[in-house]
């Protein structure tokens, strides 16, 4: 299982849901009285559940460190996305954000979050095969998408899954009622944030590229692929920084994410 940590979860999801929760209307989260994040990592997707939903929300993920986190804003429970510690039918709304993606039988987590939904399941995944880049060093982009891809290429699970998560709710006897994008996107320009400045200095010193280091290799990347990406990449960190101390540094990121919500299928 991949870990992550509170301080790439907090980074990646900074702003994410502020800007708008149109693609959240089909949780219907006014009416809900008992929803469970299961993979709710350090509490992201909790915190605007529970600013947003009247009823009680409880965050469940495996990481008992990252769940301390989250206990800052919900109720929280260790447990497995396959085998949930609860009963059948506990909540009306089992929700996940960004887990499907990394599990390797995603349909099989979906039917035990059919198990303890009464009502709604929904997913909301990223196709992080679709990310796009647009930054004022020309070489960002182009590294970032050969560093991806080979990232991708060493991720034995489907990363693309939110573009395309009808079958996994099909397999798991959900019918899909909706399926709603959303686009995070994440701008850094002047005057630039400690986690933009931070974010910099991991790009000049390769830190943020040596964390997938062994996932790029367990895919087609060779060492000296990965060395010589790791020379373009510190390089065009460097730049980043010179561009920061002109405040001529620009950068934005668009994460596609899709919020699939299915309801229990009706036999007969
Ligand atoms: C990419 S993070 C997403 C965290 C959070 N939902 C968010 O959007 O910020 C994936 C989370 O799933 C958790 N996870 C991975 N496998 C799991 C499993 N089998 N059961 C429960 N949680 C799991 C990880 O510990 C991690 O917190």
């Amino acid at each position: 299982m991949r870990e992550f940590s509170e301080s790439y979860l907090s980074r990646t999801r900074e702003g994410m849901w502020d800007d708008s929760r149109r693609a959240l209307e089909p949780l219907a989260l006014g009416s809900r009285d008992r929803i469970l994040d299961v993979g709710c990592g350090t509490g992201e997707l909790s915190r605007v559940l529970t600013a947003d939903s009247p009823g009680e929300v409880i965050g469940c993920d495996v990481d008992r460190d990252l769940l301390s986190a989250a206990s800052q804003y919900v109720p929280v429970v260790a447990g497995d996305a396959f085998r949930l510690p609860f009963p059948d039918d506990s909540f009306d709304l089992v929700v996940c954000q960004a887990l499907l993606i990394n599990l390797p039988e995603p349909a099989a987590a979906l039917s035990e979050f059919a198990r303890v939904s009464s009502d709604l399941v929904a997913a909301i995944e990223p196709d992080n095969a679709a990310v796009e880049i647009d930054s004022s060093v020309d070489a960002e982009g182009r590294l970032e998408r050969r560093a991806r891809r080979a990232y991708l290429d060493g991720v034995h699970t489907d990363v693309a899954l939110g573009a395309d998560a009808r079958s996994a709710f099909e397999a798991a006897d959900l019918d899909v009622l909706t399926t709603r994008r959303y686009d995070h996107v994440r701008t850094v320009e002047p005057p630039y944030s400690e986690t933009a400045v931070v974010a910099a200095r991991r790009k000049a010193t390769g830190a943020g590229l040596a964390d997938d280091r062994e996932t790029m290799l367990s895919g087609a990347l060779t060492e000296t692929e990965y060395d010589d990406l790791r020379g373009s990449w510190r390089k065009m960190g460097r730049t980043v920084i010179e561009q920061m101390e002109t405040q001529e540094y620009h950068r934005k990121e668009a994460v596609p994410f899709f919020v699939t919500v299915g309801q229990i299928a009706q036999s007969g």
